[in-house]
């Protein structure tokens, strides 16, 4: 059977006959034998084999293998006599699976850039950033179902394609069964996807929703999609986002989970992947161990957002958006908080109501709703959420200001019609987690294939 290299790294069994396959990373030609580093992906380290030249193909397949060719190796495990690693696999046979041509493979062994690399989408998680970029986020992805699961939270997979528009910034991609030379003849959206307006979601919300209030404590897990034209670092048009929903919470309770839960991502990031967070740390992020264990150990501080907004204008600091009571908080401001006023993660609550979506309880001022952001050092917005507004006469006065379509949201209605408790609430932005942890600058080197404005890539 073939073994994967992080396994026969972790527990080699010296002597023991073993088979792997992978990607040669680089070869070094010596007297008589030569060094092929492969790597399969399992793990950061490469496994060294050596080639002697005692071996059939050794002068005619061997010398010739060049960075991106894939092997199947067979031999023994042995110690190794040079430093760099523990141990080498001593070559019996190496079938030379697929070449690389060099004069064409555009992969080397230097430092590309992670700008050229995402001109290659289809080759760049074979470096040695971008596979633990994949690593990383395949494990925070099993830990956000290992949480919730361990608490008996049901998973519920939401739609992709809704006629609900949940945060309502007009941000819904259009999904349409009309003919291209439709479109052109004046024909609108509103009933063109087999008799109604759909679009892809924005967030998987509203469907929570109802099975909070069937089945208590819910969570979905999926893509979402906003078509907002903004060319940040932070913000793509396809992104991944964990939603848990709970019925019988309320604010305080839902920041709880929230700080909770990333405190438990972070710890099993750095229990499962420590040894790619070492190349993160010397290579992509210098300080990263420090703010991840500031993440895990130091409580989130709450502030409400009159207090956030007291604090910058206090700062003395001047902002490209100059901030005042009513605005939203952008994320030169939400940095500030966290990197400089409370200099820990900070959760920022009661926005005020114009500048929040429909469904946040409005609080007894009626100035303010029970929303929460979740901001950290790096990224700010990590986290947005709320207690739901479960108050039937509310909730319908509110929907009306914001211009809904009340019968098209009946359903919603109902919940609070039908058995309403106080519910609550948050959406966590995947990709940024993965952002935090590992140190990446840019989203687009956090997510497989990037959907942005004005790319169109594999
Ligand atoms: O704050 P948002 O818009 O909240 C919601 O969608 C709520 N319905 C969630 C809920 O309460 N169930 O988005 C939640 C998070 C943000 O905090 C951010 O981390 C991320 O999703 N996010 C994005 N990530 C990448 N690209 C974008 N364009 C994003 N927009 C939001
Ligand atoms: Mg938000």
């Amino acid at each position: 059977a073939i073994r994967r290299i992080d396994e026969v790294l972790r527990q080699p069994r010296m002597d023991e006959t073993v088979e792997v396959c992978g990607w040669v990373r680089t070869r070094r030609d010596a007297a008589g034998l030569s060094f092929v580093e492969i790597n399969d992906g399992s793990c950061l380290a490469n496994l060294q084999v050596v080639v002697e030249q005692g071996l059939v193909n050794y002068t005619t397949e061997i010398r010739k293998l060049s960075t991106g060719c894939s092997v199947r190796v067979r031999g023994e495990m042995v110690p190794s006599p040079a430093r760099g690693q523990a141990v080498e696999l001593r070559a019996r046979t190496v079938v030379v699976m697929g070449w690389a041509d060099p004069d064409v493979y555009p992969l080397q062994k230097k430092r590309h850039s992670f700008e050229f690399l995402r001109s290659l989408p289809h080759l760049r998680f074979r470096t040695n950033a971008l596979g633990a970029v994949a690593r990383v986020r395949s494990a925070l992805s099993f830990a956000i179902h290992r949480f919730f699961q361990e608490q008996g939270f049901l998973q519920v997979h939401t739609p992709v394609i809704t006629t609900s528009d949940c945060e309502g910034a007009g941000e819904m991609f259009t999904v349409t069964t009309l003919e291209p030379e439709q479109l052109c003849a004046g024909n609108t959206f509103d009933d063109d996807f087999f008799g109604r307006h759909a679009g892809l979601t924005v967030s998987g919300q509203l469907q929570a929703e109802i099975f909070a209030l069937s089945h208590s404590r819910v969570y979905t897990f999926g893509p979402t999609f906003r078509a907002e034209n903004s060319n940040t670092s932070r913000h793509l048009a396809e992104f991944w986002m964990v939603e848990p929903e709970m019925a019988f919470c309320d604010l305080h309770d839902v920041m709880a989970t929230a700080e909770t839960m990333v405190k438990f991502l972070v710890t099993a990031v750095m229990e499962q992947c420590a040894e790619d967070l070492v190349l993160f740390e010397q290579f992509v992020a210098p300080g990263l161990t420090d703010r991840l264990l500031q993440l895990r150990d130091q409580p989130f501080v709450r502030l409400t957002y009159t207090e956030a907004v007291t604090a910058l204008e206090r700062s003395g600091k001047t902002f490209a958006f100059p901030v005042q009571w009513g605005s939203d908080l952008q994320a030169e401001h939400e940095r500030y908080l966290c990197e400089e006023f409370v200099k820990a993660s900070v959760i920022v609550t009661n926005y005020p109501e114009q500048i929040k979506p429909f469904y946040m309880r409005l609080d007894d001022d009626e100035r303010t709703v029970a929303a929460m952001d979740v901001l950290v050092a790096g990224i700010g917005e990590l986290i947005g959420g709320s207690q739901r507004e479960e108050r039937l006469d509310v909730l319908t006065r509110r929907m009306i200001a914001a211009g809904l379509d009340l019968e098209q949201y009946g359903w919603y209605l109902d919940l609070r019609r039908f058995g309403s408790v106080p519910h609550a609430g948050f959406g966590l932005g995947f990709e940024r987690l993965v952002q935090c942890v590992t140190g990446m600058q840019n989203i687009r080197d956090v997510i497989p294939f990037p959907r942005t404005p004005g790319n169109a890539p594999c």
